[in-house]
């Protein structure tokens, strides 16, 4: 298994990543603190630092690096941050990270400029309040953020970068700046208005070597270490690894329905049996059903999921029939996403 920003491969063995990384889990007690969220029942938001350590007075920071289309990974990050932010009625500071992608990838700038553009209208339809949330684009925004990251860089070596990310000597020095970067708004906005507010950070596992770097950091420049809660990965159709546009078969966000009724029948490993007949007598097997899998992460109500679970193990559902339930349970979220997308006035997010 490896997990970190720019790799992730392997069967994830998130038991192992708390140790690894050094997160606490997530107890029912700090879960209540938050609110009530499939997304925290299902233990999808499973891990956290400083939690307990919350008070009312907090900001949300999370951000996306644009070079793709949107996928639905990434939207389960959003739609649970602006759940907190509809709970706590707080701010969200959201950073699209184009140096990064810029960097990392090989892909033009100008390529990169339009992504970005493209994933900040998809970040703003997920409904975040326009008045309480804040778009950084590290590029345009750079007269706020460049005198910070580099207070933050000060305090960074190269070999801590180095082993923090597994880079190498030809990993190019832009890569090794970036970190910085993703560090500022854990502390901006407290400069911005001379505030004290604590900041939280809703992201998937794989960001967390920067933010470990982070909490080293900012108490050096006098600035409190923010909290943060992570979640696990919404696995590939096809069962191991994580959802990735790499891999060629993510649902993104714009997708059509047909699309959408395409890629899951053809590429979602189901834990039906070989028979009908077979199927009827011993039933499917939910645990290593991707449709299954995927409805823990976007079916909200309880009742509705183990309805499905035990008809489904029954045998009495087929794999079709519950592959079925999940086109229309997403073809319904992306309806009401691109509907969204349509009436985006992205003026009213930048900051
Ligand atoms: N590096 C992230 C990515 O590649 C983008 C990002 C920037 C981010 N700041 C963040 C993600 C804070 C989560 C939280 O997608």
């Amino acid at each position: 298994m490896k997990v970190t920003p720019y790799e992730v491969k392997g069967k994830i063995d998130y038991e192992k990543l708390i140790t690894k990384f050094g997160v606490k889990r997530l107890t029912p007690k700090l879960k209540r603190k938050l609110g009530d969220h499939h997304l925290l029942r299902r233990n999808i938001f499973f891990a956290h630092r400083d939690l307990e350590k919350l008070t009312d007075n907090f900001f949300l920071y999370t951000g996306c690096g644009p070079s793709g289309n949107i996928h639905l990974g990434h939207y389960i990050v959003w739609e649970f941050t602006k759940w907190l932010q509809d709970q706590f009625g707080c701010d969200v500071y959201f950073q699209f990270t184009d140096d990064e992608k810029f960097l990392y990838k090989n892909m033009s700038y100008d390529d990169i400029q339009n992504w970005t553009k493209e994933n900040m209208l998809d970040v703003a339809a997920v409904g975040f309040n326009p008045k309480k949330t804040f778009f950084i684009v590290n590029t345009k925004h750079a007269n706020l953020m460049y005198p910070e990251a580099i207070k933050v860089a000060k305090k960074l070596t190269l070999s801590t970068v180095k082993s923090a990310f597994g880079f190498t000597n030809e990993t190019n020095i832009g890569s090794y700046f970036y970190t910085a970067m993703q560090t500022v708004p854990t502390f901006l906005p407290n400069i911005l208005d001379g505030g004290k507010r604590q900041c939280l950070i809703p992201y998937a596992i794989d960001q967390d070597p920067h933010f470990r770097l982070t909490r080293d950091i900012v108490p050096k420049l006098g600035h409190q270490k923010p909290l943060s809660i992570q979640c696990k990965f919404l696995p590939a159709l096809q069962g191991d690894g994580k959802l990735s546009s790499s891999v060629g078969n993510a649902i993104y966000l714009t997708d059509s329905p047909s699309q959408v009724k395409k890629k899951i029948n053809k590429y979602a490993f189901s834990g039906g049996r070989d028979t009908v007949k077979e199927h009827r007598e011993k039933g499917g097997n939910p645990d290593i059903d991707t449709s299954f899998q995927w409805l823990r992460y976007f079916e909200a109500s309880d009742k509705v999921l183990d309805d499905i679970e035990l008809k489904y193990k029954s045998g009495e559902m087929l794999s079709g029939e519950l592959k079925l339930i999940l086109v229309n349970k997403i073809n319904s979220i992306l309806a009401e996403h691109q509907k969204r997308r349509e009436k985006v006035v992205l003026n009213q997010f930048m900051l």
